[in-house]
């Protein structure tokens, strides 16, 4: 496979202060890493553009670094994709994609190139102002975003979703799903290198509490601070991040970059119970929360996706916050595990037998054609890539056969992200204020940008922010 292998550093950060509200944008920095292979064409015959028949003409090989496509003329026999957000960083690269060639680009002046046949976009960056307008019938319009709508509440609304024909998102229901993002393999579940006999951890509970929250990002719109708030009133937990912050870290694991550390893991390791709270709630958003403690040999008490149970490696594997009616019987619980060492290790059953035993986890991971932190995989974004790639060229050959091209679109489910929701027990402390002040009205003015950027982009005209504003404070 000749592809490039990108390491992807999520790097600075910048806000955007609207009239009301923030939108938080990561820029993303793109890093080529040096191994990579670049492709190189050969070619004899180069005639008219996008014959797909005459692909075959072309020969290709790896080659050290630059050597690649000499002409500006090479672009015009293969579809030009076009990143609208520069999230690769890449001003051009051609890329096979099976036996599919695209130019991949980060140029805008490619946009009114004859060979344009795709706009890529990146969610968190996604940007009303300057869209690809107006947008020819043969411009597919795809989205990449892993994140929680945390980032981008207004991609979140069937009017917005279903302006792109390509999806890659956390949802099961996108066209490259990423809901295992975060999850390398399920060999790391399975992995027993972190895990403590559950006899030590009994004789550490004298010196720690039997639950463990670590968080820094605080009251974020799934209001979890204010549920562990609360549950610490009935339960000793030891909350490491700034979020409700009462035990400290050794000095050098105290930043973020520390929490794939391995002393770090190892602290968290020592715990009976790990808080694994979701900053939003939506179906299949689905982080390391999760899966950290999995791996660690720690049972997560989970507060998230509310089909998680779909994706738990078993049916015994996860306390679900959701089967609580209150934080209390939840701490009831946990005390009551904590003091049978029979029930407490029925939760961690499968990890000692090694018997994953969810079959749709195990065909997700299965059949996932890009890695999570795995230089011999593609990672995810090349994929999204090529999905594109690929279904651009199906529709160039179906029209050169006269026949009519396949139709994609979003599906309008695909990402169910409900209205945030304070806990009731909350009120007056910061999480509840966080939520009636910011991540509520957000919400609420979400769905009115999603409803404003459908209206302006089926007028299929260039549309000024301003316009895109009074559009939505009109309402
Ligand atoms: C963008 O592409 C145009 C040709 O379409 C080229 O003239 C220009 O130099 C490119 N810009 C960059 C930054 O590569
Ligand atoms: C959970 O249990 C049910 C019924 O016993 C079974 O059908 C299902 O496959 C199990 N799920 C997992 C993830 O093991
Ligand atoms: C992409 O979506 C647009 C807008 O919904 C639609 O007009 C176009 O036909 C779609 N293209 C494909 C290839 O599905
Ligand atoms: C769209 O609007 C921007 C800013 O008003 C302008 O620079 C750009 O040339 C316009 N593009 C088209 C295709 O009209």
């Amino acid at each position: 496979m000749i592809r490039m292998r990108r390491k992807i550093l999520w790097a600075s950060c910048f806000c955007f202060a609207s009239a009301f509200f923030l939108v938080l944008t990561l820029q993303v920095i793109t890093e080529l890493g040096n191994s990579e292979n670049k492709v190189s064409v050969i070619s004899s015959v180069h005639s008219s553009p996008l014959k797909p028949g005459e692909r075959h003409d072309f020969h290709f090989k790896k080659q050290e670094l630059h050597s690649s496509f000499k002409t500006e003329s090479d672009v015009n026999h293969y579809p030009v994709l076009l990143w609208w957000s520069p999230l690769t960083g890449e001003t051009r690269r051609f890329s096979q994609c099976g036996e599919d060639i695209c130019f991949f680009t980060i140029n805008k002046t490619y946009q009114h190139n004859e060979m344009t046949r795709a706009f890529l976009f990146y969610g968190t960056d996604f940007s009303i102002d300057s869209l690809p307008l107006p947008r020819k019938e043969y411009h597919d319009w795809a989205l990449f975003h892993e994140e929680s709508p945390k980032n981008n509440y207004k991609l979140f609304h069937e009017a917005s979703i279903t302006l792109f024909n390509h999806t890659a998102t956390f949802s099961r229901h996108s066209h490259l799903p990423l809901t295992t993002q975060y999850l390398e393999g399920v060999e790391v579940l399975k992995s027993l290198r972190f895990m403590i006999p559950l006899q030590m951890k009994n004789s550490l509970r004298k010196r720690l509490a039997p639950v463990v929250y670590v968080q820094s990002d605080c009251n974020p719109p799934s209001d979890r601070d204010s549920y562990v708030r609360e549950l610490m009133c009935h339960i000793e937990v030891d909350s490491y991040g700034e979020c409700l912050h009462n035990r400290d870290l050794p000095q050098h694991l105290r930043n973020p970059s520390a929490m794939d550390d391995g002393n770090f893991l190892k602290i968290l390791a020592q715990y009976k119970f790990i808080l694994a709270f979701e900053n939003a709630i939506c179906e299949d958003y689905i982080t390391e929360k999760l899966w950290r403690p999995l791996k660690l040999g720690v049972v997560p008490v989970y507060f998230g996706s509310p089909s998680i149970v779909d994706w738990l490696p078993s049916n015994k594997s996860a306390i679900l916050v959701s089967s609580f009616s209150h934080p209390r019987d939840l701490a009831r619980y946990i005390k009551t595990l904590d003091t049978n060492d029979e029930e407490y290790e029925s939760y961690l059953q499968w990890k000692l037998k090694g018997d994953i035993s969810n079959p749709r986890l195990l065909r997700a991971m299965k059949e996932r054609k890009w890695g999570v932190q795995d230089v011999t995989q593609d990672n995810y974004i090349d994929t999204f890539e090529c999905m594109v790639c690929n279904r651009v060229w199906e529709n160039i050959r179906r029209k050169e056969k006269g026949w009519l091209p396949q139709r994609w679109e979003a599906q309008v489910n695909h990402l169910s992200c409900p209205k945030p929701e304070a806990f009731w027990f909350s009120s007056s402390n910061p999480g509840w204020i966080s939520l009636q002040k910011m991540w509520i009205p957000s919400f609420e003015q979400s769905k009115k940008e999603a409803w404003a950027l459908r209206h302006l982009v089926e007028k299929n005209k260039n549309f000024t922010a301003e316009e895109f504003w009074m559009l939505v404070f009109k309402e």
